[in-house]
């Protein structure tokens, strides 16, 4: 193969008057002479110049929209508006034709839900370079960030027997034949014939493990996917994710919140640094897509003002029970404007008061701590109040949740206290109970929803835009 230079490295080289070969996909070709070629390196198309004339007509013919091909030719200063240099073209060969009549990708604007159904597809857009470039650069900055640190990558395991949320949302794992369930004399599934012996599911966190990690490593995070079978169709969750969970020893919920804080403008700075070209794209996409909304529904700030803000401010942190105050006293609750009013103390959070406290009251990030003890998971650590635990949530504008974590109940006889009052049996967690009989410490840890970041970050509206190939309740495509 010839050697190919990426579209985006030739137009950093600043380079003129030489010769290069480039290749990608055509996205439009006009007058016969025009391509303007993409290889995903960048949202910058190359404008490939064809000598018409001097072309094999049936080669011109293959030149469609889709169609990978390879341009050969001199970088040149461009005469064009648009574009600051051209390549004009001595050799073209086809890769891979496209036949027009039958590419869903036309040269136009399609609307993200038709983009989802042809997600195979959909990477060639610019809106989906630029967000899956931004993801990619989020993964890495995730990684730099915490090996910077000191912090141990720990790959926990994706087939567990554990429900660490305890909320029995995960999806089984088996090899039976389902029309065939082997059960026990009294009826039950045998899962001792099981593959493993036992019932086991896919993770919904990699916390608990992570956690034994931390018990010897000191600090350690996962990222990997996990998996919830919630029935829950918006545009905040998906049945497949990925999750970052740190886990850190010696830590208190002070040090964790700032962790997380540190950890989330750390990436965003990485991404605004790295994509400057996609997120200033995704930014004018945003802008131009307001301008059909009226003028109050619109955003006070653009994407790139609202990234920056949140790199210029510090997090606000509050109460459960000072946010609660705040939300009794609210205009949309007063006018009973929330769909779930607040009454008093004790319930959860929906997202229309997450979002209300972070758009409407604080207008900034905010990190909530020390909710109830009953609306949050047994591995919570108790505070002295008897009613309150560690908890803590970051919630973000236009996201609402994207950091949910806690110190960790690391006493054994309030932990055992707790699962008991709860039903967690103890036996299965034995492993999990051990770390607190041995040597057990004062830890702290949280997970970051992935997709959620990337929604942020990119000023999507829905988290299926934002992964590859969503999975959600009905749909598995790809
Ligand atoms: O709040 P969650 O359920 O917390 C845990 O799983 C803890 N074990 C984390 C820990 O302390 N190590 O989930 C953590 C984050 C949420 O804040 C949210 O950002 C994201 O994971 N998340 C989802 N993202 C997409 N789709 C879903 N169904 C999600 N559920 C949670
Ligand atoms: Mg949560």
């Amino acid at each position: 193969m010839s050697q190919r230079t990426k579209i985006k490295a030739l137009l950093e080289s600043g380079k003129t008057d030489i010769d290069v070969t480039v290749k990608g996909w055509v996205r439009t070709f006009r007058n016969n002479q025009f391509i303007a070629l993409n290889d995903g390196s960048t949202n910058s198309n190359l404008q490939i110049v064809v000598d018409f004339e001097n072309t094999d007509p049936a080669l011109l013919k293959r030149i469609t929209t889709g169609a990978a091909i390879s341009a050969t030719g001199r970088l040149v200063a461009s005469l064009g508006k648009g574009q600051s240099v051209d390549v004009k073209a001595t050799h073209i060969e086809i890769l891979g034709d496209s036949d027009p009549e039958k590419y869903p990708l036309q040269p136009k604007k399609h609307s993200l839900e038709f983009l989802r159904e042809i997600a195979h597809l959909r990477f060639r857009t610019n809106t989906f370079g630029a967000i899956f470039r931004v993801r990619n650069t989020l993964s890495y900055a995730i990684h730099t960030f915490f090996q910077e640190r000191g912090f141990v990558y720990l790959h926990t395991p994706v087939i567990t027997q554990s429900d660490a949320e305890g909320a029995g949302e995960a999806f089984h794992v088996t090899n039976f034949d389902l029309a065939n369930v082997p059960r026990t004399d009294t009826g039950e599934v045998d899962y001792k014939q099981d593959f493993f012996g036992k019932s086991t599911n896919l993770t919904v966190s990699g916390q608990l493990e992570g956690e034994l990690g931390a018990m010897a490593l000191s600090d350690i995070y996962t990222f990997g996917p996990t998996f919830r079978a919630e029935n829950s169709n918006t545009t905040r969750h998906l049945a497949e994710f990925w999750m970052i969970e740190p886990e850190m020893a010696f830590y208190d919920l002070k040090d964790n919140a700032d962790l997380a804080e540190d950890l989330l403008k750390y990436v965003i700075r990485y991404a605004l640094d790295k994509n400057k070209a996609d997120i200033e794209f995704l930014t004018q996409r945003l802008i131009d897509e307001e301008k059909q909304k009226p003028q109050q529904d619109r955003s006070e700030l653009n994407l790139l003002e609202k990234l920056q803000f949140c790199l210029d401010n510090e997090f606000k942190r509050l109460t459960y029970t000072e946010a609660i105050d705040i939300l009794k006293e609210s205009t949309p609750n007063k006018k009973k404007k929330f769909q779930y009013l607040i009454e008093g103390w004790g319930t959860d959070l929906q997202s229309e008061h997450e979002r209300y406290l972070v758009e409407k009251h604080f207008k900034k990030p905010v990190i909530l701590t020390d909710y109830p003890k009953e609306i949050k998971s047994f591995y919570m650590r108790q505070n002295d109040d008897g009613k309150t635990v560690a908890a803590m949530d970051i919630l973000f504008p236009g996201i609402g949740e994207i950091v949910g974590g806690s110190q960790r109940e690391e006493r054994l006889d309030k932990l055992e206290q707790r699962m008991d009052e709860i039903g967690i049996p103890k036996d299965e967690l034995w492993w999990y109970l051990d770390t607190r009989r041995f040597g057990g410490c004062p830890h702290a840890g949280f997970g970051l929803g992935f997709e959620r970041l990337v929604l942020f970050v990119t000023g999507m509206g829905n988290i299926r835009d934002v992964i590859p190939f969503p999975r959600f309740p009905k749909n598995a495509e790809f």
